[in-house]
Order: structure tokens, then sequence, then C-alpha cells
């Protein structure tokens, strides 16, 4: 099934959707910070909204719980919502991924709308059907594949976004043209200040990327797993990160991720060296280095082993035979992996000079 998208002002995209479905009452999700910052933008664009029963729900990852979830569940039961509510998700991937679960879950099933308002889920998190919450301490546990009935993204919605939470998604952004190569990586790679950027058509060139992928592998069978590049790498230094204590962003463990994989590209399927080169000077020049360094190799590698991707000692990755030129499960050695953790801190020690 194709995922409804559309990219550019809510006032014209949302309202006609509304009227034509006819739900029989809007519920709106919000965490704290999209109340305050993007609820009265939405309100004003879309006064058919101000009808709307408005649910809020505690900002940050450590609330996409079962607890929120059930919250959700209370408030749309206590406003008798029916099975013709719909619930439209204004926020984040925490509301998007929250909001989608308790829709998909309440009564078999309503409709729900994402109305993404960070670049994360701009570009990744609203497309794709995967909806769930966080249990035990594991990510995401719980969950459903359900597609929104649609999602319209706004750019606007940008401008009070932290400006670290914009580079956060800029990585996923950049791991989409480094998977699409041609134009898509040329324009993404000569950016040098994110103020200066097309968001409306980046975001929609990056959200079809992730959309063409997907639409391939609705339930993340095989091809899907391409999205994973630089997340190997990414989510162990996240995790060894939050666990000393850290709160590392997402974004900045991928970014730190696809440099270290795109090296690992070169020494195992040949990517070359000039494409690998600037593309990792490219990543550094944009992102802070991360806290950890060569006496933090083997924790990192500990991460890494968990995954269930490994086999026999060796861990699997997606790797770059080209920009542009994906292949999936390929392996990795230990002193390999050595060697990429190495080149990342080279790689922020000598970034790529912006050119502004
Ligand atoms: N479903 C998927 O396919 C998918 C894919 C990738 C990530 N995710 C999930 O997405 C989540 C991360 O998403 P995220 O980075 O958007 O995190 P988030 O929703 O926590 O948002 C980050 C912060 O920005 C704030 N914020 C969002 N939009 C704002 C705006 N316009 N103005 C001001 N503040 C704003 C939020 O309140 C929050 O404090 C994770 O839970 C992750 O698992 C899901
Ligand atoms: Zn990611």
């Amino acid at each position: 099934m194709k995922q409804r998208f559309q990219v550019g002002p809510i006032a014209e995209t949302l309202p006609p959707f509304l009227e034509k479905k006819k739900y029989s009452q809007p519920f709106i999700l919000t965490d704290e910070n999209t109340g305050r910052f993007c609820l009265p933008f939405l309100l004003e664009e879309v006064p058919a909204l101000n009808e709307a029963h408005v649910i809020t729900v505690y900002a940050g990852e450590k609330n996409k719980t079962l607890a929120a979830a059930e919250y959700v569940w209370k408030q749309l039961t206590e406003k008798n919502a029916d099975r013709k509510a719909v619930l439209l998700n204004l926020g984040g991937g925490l509301v998007g991924d929250l909001g989608g679960f308790a829709a998909s879950t309440y009564k078999r099933g309503i409709e729900f709308i994402h109305l993404p308002t960070s670049l994360l889920a701009q570009v990744d998190a609203s497309i794709g059907g995967k909806q769930g919450i966080d249990f035990l301490h594991y990510k995401n546990q719980i969950g459903v594949f359900r597609l929104p009935a649609a999602v319209f993204t706004d750019q606007r919605f940008l401008q009070t976004l932290p400006e670290e939470q914009l580079l956060s998604g800029f990585a996923e952004v950049i791991k989409h043209a480094l998977l699409a190569g041609g134009k898509l990586w040329k324009k993404t790679s000569a950016v040098s200040d994110l103020k200066e950027v097309d968001w409306e058509n980046t975001i929609r060139q990056s959200m079809e990327v992730k959309l063409s992928v997907v639409e391939a592998d609705p339930e993340e069978k095989n091809l899907r797993k391409i999205l994973n590049f630089g997340h190997t790498l990414g989510h162990a230094m996240e995790s060894f990160l939050l666990g000393k204590g850290e709160d590392p962003l997402h974004g900045h463990c991928v970014a730190a991720g696809m440099m270290g994989e795109l090296f690992l590209s070169r020494i195992v399927c040949g990517l070359p060296e000039d494409e690998m080169q600037s593309a990792a000077r490219f990543i550094a020049g944009m992102f802070p280095a991360l806290n950890w360094g060569e006496n933090d190799f083997e924790s990192i590698l500990q991460w890494m082993k968990q995954d269930k991707k490994n086999e026999n000692g060796k861990i699997r990755f997606v790797l770059l035979e080209k920009i542009g030129q994906s292949v999936m499960d390929r392996e990795a050695d230990e002193g390999q992996i050595d060697e990429a953790l190495r080149f990342i801190l080279s790689a922020y020690a000598h970034p790529k000079k912006k050119s502004s």
C-alpha cells in the first residue's frame, strides 16, 4: 500500500483531507514542547482544529512508554472517541511513534495522521508505518506496522526546533543522500550552513528515498535493512555514551557511525578512496566530535557484539560499494572495526573546512 504524504503549507494540505474524511472527532497529541511551540501555529493555520481535544504527554524518549500509551487511551475513552475518531500526532518521533501505536490499538485501530515537527520525524520516523513504544529499557520493543492515514509536513515547524535537534535530523538526510547518490548527494554534500538549506525540497527528496525503500519492503524482510547504514557503529556509540550517563543525540552518533562505515566500505567492498575521504570530511565538518577515545574501542565493540546481526564473531554492516550503491550483510572483523574507530577520530581532527 502506498503511503500518503504531502509537503507544503499545512493550511493548504490538511483541511481538504479532513473535510473529505469526515472524521467524527479530531484529537491532537503533542508533547510539552510541541504543545507550546507548534500547536498555536497549527490552530492558526487550520482553525477547524480548534474544536479538537488536545492530549499532551511529557517530552523526551524516556516517556515513550506503556504508561504514556495508557494515558492516551484513557483520554480517548473519557472523551468518547469512537472508531471514526482521528488522532493527529503533532511532534517529533516520540509523539509519532507513541500516537501511532496508541491509535492503532485503540478499539482495534482508529486512523491517525502524522504532523511531524522535527527534521528527524519529517524525513524518517513519519515514513514507513512503524509505530511503537519502548519497554523494559528496550527501544521500540512493543509495536505494530500500520500506516498513518496521511503525513502532512510543513517545514515551518522547524523554525522553533532547537539547532542541535535540526543537526541531529540532518544526519538522516545525509544517510538518505549517501544511499541515493547522484544529484541528491551532490546537493546535500554542498551544504555548509543549515540556515541556508531549501528545506521544502530537501525534506521531500529525503523522505522519498526512505519511501522508495519501505514501499519495496514494508515489513523489513530484506531491503529495508539498508536504512541501517551508519547505525551499527552509531548505535554502539550511542549505547556506550548512554551507559556513561551522557545524553547523546541520535543523529550525532549516526554521523560518526557513517564515517566509520564509509571507512569499512572502502576496505571491505571497494568504495573509492576519494569518495570515502570527501564524504567523511564533510560529515566531520558538520557534526561535533563525540566524547570517546582510543581507550573506549573495546567497550564500543562489546556493544556492537550484542547486536543481533552478528555471526561467528564477525559483525555485519550495510556498506557502500559506491556512493549511491549499497550492499547488505557485509562482514567486518574486530581489527577492521578498530581501524574504522581510529579513522573516525582522525576525521574529526581534520574535517573539511566549511566554505562560509
Ligand atoms: N517509526 C520509525 O520508523 C522511526 C524512525 C526513526 C526514529 N524513530 C523514533 O523517533 C524518536 C526520535 O525522534 P525525534 O528526534 O523527533 O525526537 P523527539 O520527538 O523526542 O523530539 C526531539 C525534541 O524536539 C522537540 N521538538 C520537536 N519538534 C519541535 C519543534 N518544531 N519545535 C520545538 N521543539 C520541538 C521535542 O519536544 C523533543 O524535546 C525515537 O523515539 C526513535 O525511536 C522512529
Ligand atoms: Zn536513525
